[in-house]
């Protein structure tokens, strides 16, 4: 995510405007199986799991050393933006070297490949995970930074410059040995495609991103949405699935389901337009798993539904440039458990020690620079700033590692001041929501597809 976690206390009128507006957009159409239930009916029971083992990770948001990483408006992005980008490629190459050693059918990449869509970014990430594993096979999807993006920029000792970002065509060609030259079926309307990864396995990749409204000058949507078109495709696909016997997985960039109390509320443009109904799509075709990223927190949420029995687990996976830098590995067996394990990049070249240590500073830092700077605007005092900016930071960190353990006061307005009780009172939810984890646990997670349950696994 662009990590501006208390950019909306400053905006915090806009936010209660703009409250739900994760559901902006018009309805889409119904579905198939709403209008035609026979169809429904007619489809026989979705397969069983064939066994498979995969690695997960997203958000690399690869960046070019050479584009610069020095000058005012470098300083400035990173100031507003907590990433490790100058990091970025030593992170990779650290990961690969991991995930290199591990046995894999194949590995998913959930977008945001790159800072903000330069090709010469792309380029160059597509060369590196062409070195991520000997054997298995990498399916890539888009994320908001990474297609038709105004921000493309090198950065200079003066300021910045514009460079080539790519084209949706660009995008499909660059990475047309991550999915989409050997893809079973290809959407005309986004950078959506279907691969069958394993014997019987589909795997649903699908962009949510909305770069067609990504305009010169601009900023890049952060938003995700499915247009009409990709839904009746998307539907039309999973028909296919069903009726030739596939079972499915799906991958995407932005969130299927909210993964805190709030998420909907401050921050829509991270769950995809929809969510409901999408998630109702999937699971009523057989959809199980789907694999996420662009909030940049380790998040695991199910779905459950009244009026359907199985519930669709979204597993969202941080970034690697973002504290606690994870991957993930899942393990379906043949008895339909899927295990789900997650890896965290513990050493890079130029910092060989203490690196998660210096990757968490490098995040709470930041966080509290930024609540400082949203606490001024509304003229919170600076013993007030002092207390309330690392209780926010805490709170924002700790939903990004994931099984957060929610402290008995999640935020204390002791001592801050009028204005700081008053940011209190009217943001105390999101505070409280980054500390609320939703079932299941985040990080370690044992599946039961068959009886829908799930459980952390054994530490022994
Ligand atoms: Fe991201
Ligand atoms: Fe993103």
């Amino acid at each position: 995510m662009r990590t501006r976690p208390i950019a909306l206390i400053a905006s915090l009128l806009a936010c209660i405007c703009f409250a739900g507006c994760g559901k902006s957009g018009p309805d889409p159409a119904s579905f198939r199986y709403q209008q035609d239930p026979q169809l429904f009916d007619t489809l026989s029971q979705p397969a069983d799991y064939p066994a498979a083992r995969f690695i997960v990770l997203t958000d690399p948001h690869y960046y070019h050393p050479g584009l610069g990483t020095s000058g005012p408006d470098f300083a400035r992005y990173i100031r507003e933006d907590r990433k490790m980008l100058a990091l970025s490629d030593e992170i990779l190459e650290a990961a690969a070297s991991e995930i290199q050693k591990q046995p894999a059918d194949f590995i998913l990449i959930c977008g945001d490949m790159t800072k903000d869509g330069e090709r010469i970014n792309h380029l160059q990430v597509a060369e590196k995970i062409s070195n991520l594993h000997p054997t298995a096979d990498i399916y890539v999807v888009p994320g908001n930074h990474d297609v038709r993006n105004p921000e493309a920029v090198r950065y200079t000792h003066e300021g910045s410059k514009g460079v080539e970002t790519v084209e949706p065509e660009g995008f499909s060609e660059i990475y047309g040995a991550y999915g989409y030259d050997d893809a079973i079926a290809r959407d005309p309307a986004s950078l959506s495609y279907v691969a069958e990864p394993v014997d019987g396995l589909w795997l649903f990749a699908l962009d949510s991103c909305l770069w067609r409204e990504n305009e010169p000058g601009g900023h890049p949507v952060v938003n995700g949405r499915f247009s009409e078109q990709t839904l009746e495709w998307l539907e039309d696909m999973l028909i296919q699935a069903r009726k030739n016997n596939k079972s499915a997985i799906a991958m995407m960039h932005h969130g299927l389901v909210a993964h805190y109390p709030g998420n909907e509320k401050y921050y829509g443009e991270y769950v995809v337009d929809h969510s409901e109904a999408i998630a109702r799509l999937l699971a009523t075709y057989g959809v199980r798993l789907v694999f996420t990223g662009h909030f940049h927190a380790q998040d695991i949420t199910v779905k459950q539904f009244e009026d359907f029995p199985n519930p669709i687990f979204d597993i969202e996976t941080g970034s690697l440039v973002t504290w606690p830098c994870p991957w993930r590995e899942i393990t379906i067996s043949a008895g339909q458990t899927c295990t789900i394990e997650s890896r965290f990049t513990k050493a890079i070249d130029s910092i060989p020690e203490g690196f998660a240590g210096y990757a968490r500073n490098f995040a709470l830092e930041g966080t509290v620079g930024l609540a400082r700077d949203a606490l001024e605007q509304y003229h919170v005092s600076e013993k007030g700033m002092d207390l309330l900016a690392p209780q926010i930071a805490e709170a924002y960190l700790a939903h990004l590692a994931g099984d957060e353990h929610k402290p008995d006061t999640v935020i204390s307005a002791k001592g801050t001041g009028i204005m700081g009780r008053v940011v209190v009172f009217f943001q105390k939810d999101l505070v409280e929501g980054w500390w609320t984890d939703l079932p299941p646990a985040d990080n370690r997670l044992i599946i039961e597809l068959k009886s829908n349950s799930w459980q952390q696994p054994d530490d022994s």
